[in-house]
């Protein structure tokens, strides 16, 4: 078999970047992928496929809400299902098919099948035996469901299920109002679907700044869905193709009932790491199942390295991807490095949601010094002429020195937007940087820069 300087397992977005990184340094790189495409979770049931569905079921609100304001007359569409399904599929071959050419561009060889790692320095797959100097483990994590309660991928669905449903839901149960529930949740409640969101904390997206948290909550209530806070799932029933989901509220220990067609879990994801041999081959495991890693990605076996969802960190696939630029360079003897204190974070919901550094309540936590700066959409031009003049743009910066420390944005384009900020902290830029910076008229990003007006002598438009 041939020998490789670097074999990846999983092409993920973690994955196939290392992948193509150590190529583009002059290693001679193999990926080891079971699924029949590349591109792992991300590409084929993740991130990708939802932004399809995401991006046709605003068009369809648009058309409903929208449209005749604007003049343009006329019913709105209804839903072919089976067609919107078909959409969402040729977005995801486009993709995973991208990424194929680009492993035949920089000659990158595709292992196709299930990897283990028998011993340092080598990687089976099926029944060969690769040899490889180096070893990055890249293989992601699958959804984590709750104690007792089954994942049939029909009636009780992960993300994966709730992707591609037979057919749309009357009545949606959503477990967890995190990231994947907000969007898969969006999606149903656009076309018509009853969805109702069931969270065991008091608020949604946990981790995220309360004033976004509260503001998010409330415009999504406004699209129609409903939210249960406070409340721990202890089980679910089906039977006939129906759900009963039974939970406690907190504050009382009252138990209650809701009936469903479909109930989503998504209660968050863990490491996978299955098949691999990690435990015979001694690679140490933090106490929550992921691969132990130093600051250099490397685990405690030599030539073995591992990135992205199965190590520390959030779970998104662009940390997956700056891990794996960083593993590449690391291994080619170069200075891989990923700055952890700037990794957006974005949600897909309309508005959207982005937010990078730290929240206000760290900061308090921290004790340190901050300003915030604020900005009403309501006060940008652009974002009125499109009816999506909800949300707003705050900025945290220190209160002596004025550097940016934190931006949450709840508004239109918010996951574009967030880039600027993330840049300026990059060069560890003042809010006055920002707000000195000429911003073209009309754009969305004046809100930003009016934002950071606001740390100082004030917004001009508000
Ligand atoms: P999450 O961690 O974002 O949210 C899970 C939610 O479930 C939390 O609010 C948690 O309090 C709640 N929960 C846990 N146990 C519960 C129970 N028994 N009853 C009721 N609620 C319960 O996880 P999610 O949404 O499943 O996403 C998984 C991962 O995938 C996350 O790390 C997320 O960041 C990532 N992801 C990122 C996306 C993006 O960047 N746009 C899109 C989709 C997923």
């Amino acid at each position: 078999m041939a020998a490789y300087d670097v074999i990846v397992i999983g092409a993920g977005p973690g994955g196939y970047v290392a992948a193509i990184r150590c190529a583009q340094l002059g290693l001679k790189t193999a990926v080891v992928e079971g699924r029949e495409t590349l591109g792992g979770t991300c590409l084929n049931v993740g991130c990708i496929p939802s932004k399809a569905l995401l991006h046709a079921t605003h068009q369809l609100h648009e058309a409903e809400h929208n449209f005749a304001t604007m003049g343009l007359k006329g019913k709105a569409p209804s839903v072919d299902w089976k067609v919107m399904q078909e959409y969402k599929q040729s977005v995801v071959d486009s993709n995973t098919g991208g990424i194929e050419f680009l492993f035949k561009k920089n000659k990158i060889d595709w292992l196709k099948g299930w990897g283990s790692i028998p011993s340092a320095g080598k990687v089976k797959v099926g029944d060969d035996v690769h040899e490889a100097k180096n070893i990055i483990i890249a293989t992601g994590s699958e959804p984590a469901s709750l104690p007792g309660i089954e994942i049939d991928e029909k009636t009780v669905v992960s993300s994966t299920g709730a992707l591609s449903l037979a057919k749309t839901p009357k009545k949606m149960i959503v477990v967890g109002a995190g990231v994947i529930g907000l969007e898969m949740g969006s999606v149903y409640a656009r076309l018509g679907t009853e969805v109702t969101v069931v969270e065991f904390l008091d608020h949604i997206t946990p981790g995220m700044d309360k004033e976004v948290q509260r503001s998010l909550q409330k415009l999504l209530k406004k699209q129609g869905m409903e939210f249960i806070l406070g409340a721990a799932v202890q089980s679910v029933e089906t039977a006939r193709g129906k759900a009963k989901l039974t939970y406690k509220l907190r504050k009382d220990d009252s138990e209650h009932q809701l009936d469903a067609d479909t109930v989503l879990i998504a209660t968050g994801r863990k490491p996978y790491t299955d098949g691999l041999g990690l435990a015979d081959l001694g690679v140490e495991m933090t106490d929550r199942g992921q691969v132990k890693t130093d600051d250099h990605w490397a685990t405690n076996v030599k030539g073995v390295y591992a990135i992205g969802d199965a190590i520390t960190g959030p779970m998104l696939a662009h940390k997956a991807e700056d891990e794996g630029m960083a593993v590449a360079e690391v291994i080619a003897g170069k200075h891989g490095h990923v700055n952890y204190g700037v990794i957006p974070g974005v949600i897909y919901t309309h508005p959207e949601v982005a937010s990078v550094g730290k929240t206000e309540e760290q900061l308090k936590d921290e004790g340190r010094k901050y300003k915030a700066g604020k900005f009403s959409f309501m006060g940008n031009a652009r974002a009125k002429a499109i009816f999506a003049a909800d949300g707003f743009v705050k900025i945290l910066a220190d209160k002596e020195t004025d550097r940016i420390l934190g931006a949450h944005i709840v508004g239109p384009a918010a996951g574009d937007l967030i880039h600027e900020i993330c840049v300026a902290m990059e060069f560890g830029a003042s809010a006055q940087d920002l707000a000195l910076t000429c911003h073209a008229h009309p754009t969305y990003s004046e809100a930003v820069r009016e934002a950071a007006l606001a740390c100082g002598d004030g917004p001009i438009h508000s």
